[in-house]
Order: C-alpha cells, then sequence, then structure tokens
C-alpha cells in the first residue's frame, strides 16, 4: 500500500522511483521507510530486503544504501573467510548493528554475496548468506540452506572456521564470532579516499558498492569486542 503511493510519483529519466518519505523528504533510489532500516535480525533484515524497491536493482549495494546512517563499520583485508577481500584497496566490509553484522566485499568472488551473523544471548552468532541478485518477496529459507555443508559433515560450511557450531532451530546453525586481526585491518580514512578516486567507468561494479557505502550519510569506525576471538585464537 505504502508503495503504490510511492510509485504513484514522477519517475525521472533512471528509471529510480522518487517519493516523499514519512518525514517529508523526497527520495529516490534504494531506501526503505525508516522503521525497516536499521535491522538487528536476520528477519529484520529480509523485511528490509522484501521493502527495497523491485526488480532487478535489487542488488547489494541497493541494501547497503538503505541501512539507516550512520553506518558502523569495521574494514579487514583477511583473505582467509568465506567472503575474502580481493586486496587492500578492496577489504570486506564488516556493517555492524545492534545485534547483526552484515559483511560485502566491493570486488572478486564475494562481490554477489551479502553474509549475516546474528548475535545470540549465547555468544554465538547465527550464520547465513544471500547470493544477489534475489527475487521478492525472499524464500526465507534460502539464506540458511546456502551455508548448509554438502560434504559428509553436519552443519555449514562457517563451521569450518567459526568453532562451537549448534543447531538452534530446524536447519539454522550459530557458531563462534570472529573479530578480524589487528595486522589485517583497513582505515576507514583508506577505504573513503578509495572511494573518492574510484574509476566509475573502469570499475563500475566496485565503485557502486562504495558509492552505496559512503554517499548516503555519516560512517563511522566501529571495531569488533575485543572479547570476540580471532582465527588464531582457537
Ligand atoms: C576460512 C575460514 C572462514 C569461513 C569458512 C567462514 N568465516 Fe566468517 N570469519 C572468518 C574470519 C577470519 C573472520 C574475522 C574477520 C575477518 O578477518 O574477515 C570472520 C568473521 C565473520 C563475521 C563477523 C562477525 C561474526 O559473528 O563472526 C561474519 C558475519 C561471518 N564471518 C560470516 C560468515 C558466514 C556466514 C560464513 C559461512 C557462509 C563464514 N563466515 C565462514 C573466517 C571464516
Amino acid at each position: 500500500m505504502f508503495w503504490s503511493l510511492l510509485f504513484a510519483c514522477e519517475t525521472p529519466d533512471d528509471g529510480a522511483p522518487v517519493g516523499v518519505d514519512e518525514t517529508g523528504l523526497e527520495r529516490d533510489g534504494c531506501w526503505v521507510p525508516a522503521t525497516l532500516a536499521s535491522p538487528t535480525t536476520i528477519e529484520e533484515a529480509f523485511d528490509l530486503i522484501d521493502a527495497l524497491p523491485g526488480g532487478p536493482s535489487v542488488d547489494v549495494p541497493c541494501v547497503l544504501e538503505a541501512l539507516q546512517r550512520p553506518l558502523h563499520v569495521e574494514l579487514t583485508m583477511d583473505t582467509l573467510s568465506a567472503q575474502p577481500a580481493a586486496s587492500p584497496r578492496s577489504p570486506r566490509i564488516f556493517i555492524r548493528n545492534a545485534g547483526l553484522t552484515l559483511s560485502v566485499v566491493p570486488e572478486g568472488a564475494g562481490r554477489p554475496l551479502l553474509e549475516f551473523a546474528e548475535h545470540q544471548p549465547s555468544g554465538l552468532s547465527i550464520k547465513a548468506e544471500l547470493h544477489f541478485p534475489v527475487e521478492q518477496p525472499l524464500d526465507r529459507r534460502i539464506a540458511f540452506e546456502r551455508v548448509i555443508s554438502e560434504q559428509v559433515t553436519i552443519g555449514t560450511l562457517c563451521g569450518l572456521c567459526h568453532w562451537d557450531e549448534t543447531e538452534v532451530a530446524d536447519g539454522v546453525f550459530a557458531s563462534i564470532p570472529l573479530r578480524p586481526t589487528a595486522t589485517t585491518l583497513v582505515a576507514l580514512e583508506d577505504l573513503e579516499a578509495e572511494w573518492r578516486s574510484c574509476e566509475r567507468a573502469v570499475e563500475p561494479d566496485r565503485c557502486a558498492m562504495l558509492d552505496a557505502l559512503f554517499d548516503h550519510g555519516p560512517v563511522v569506525h566501529s571495531p569488533f569486542p575485543l572479547d570476540y576471538p580471532t582465527i588464531y585464537d582457537q
């Protein structure tokens, strides 16, 4: 109902919907009502994705753009993960919402992926992953099924590195959260400089991710809690 009101508004040349949000601001591109823009659980992140302006434009940058600012991020150039950093100039980007960590990379094999960790009172985090572009409405099982190991091992591929894995609901697994080692961290200023010098004609996908991150309000550095182990602490 909300969206039909929005789509009734004028459409600019690039085809992105234009509308007026609940605070009276004119908006275009990827955005959702403020009540959906700060997900703290994987289900709430799915609600956000389902509320994005539809069509093939529902890609990873569209999700980043729609998130409430300020964004709280940590950056790592670690190459040992489910979503390795392509290089220091394209680090793995963690978005740290209360209760929910999201992760994306601007280029490389992990570029179409959005990784999820939902924090549990037990100290473990539920792991899930979506491969974009996605169709709306989302099939909400897919993100949990994707991470299940097809090998003989029980549980998820994530459990290969994130230890103490346990099944917390049918087909849903939680495991230890990991933080980057200090030597792999990338300064936010460095990535912001990469954004400013990004050549959109040369690397459109990488620049689209950096635009989605930096061009929609403040982004602040937010380190992981020091009581999370690193992968070398097992
Ligand atoms: C090869 C080892 C490895 C595998 C497999 C792996 N991770 Fe990780 N993960 C890491 C490391 C190392 C970190 C610490 C951050 C960094 O350096 O990238 C991490 C951190 C994370 C974080 C940040 C917070 C947290 O709760 O851990 C998320 C989210 C995450 N991984 C998601 C996943 C998901 C989802 C999977 C399965 C699809 C997965 N990881 C599989 C190595 C791995």
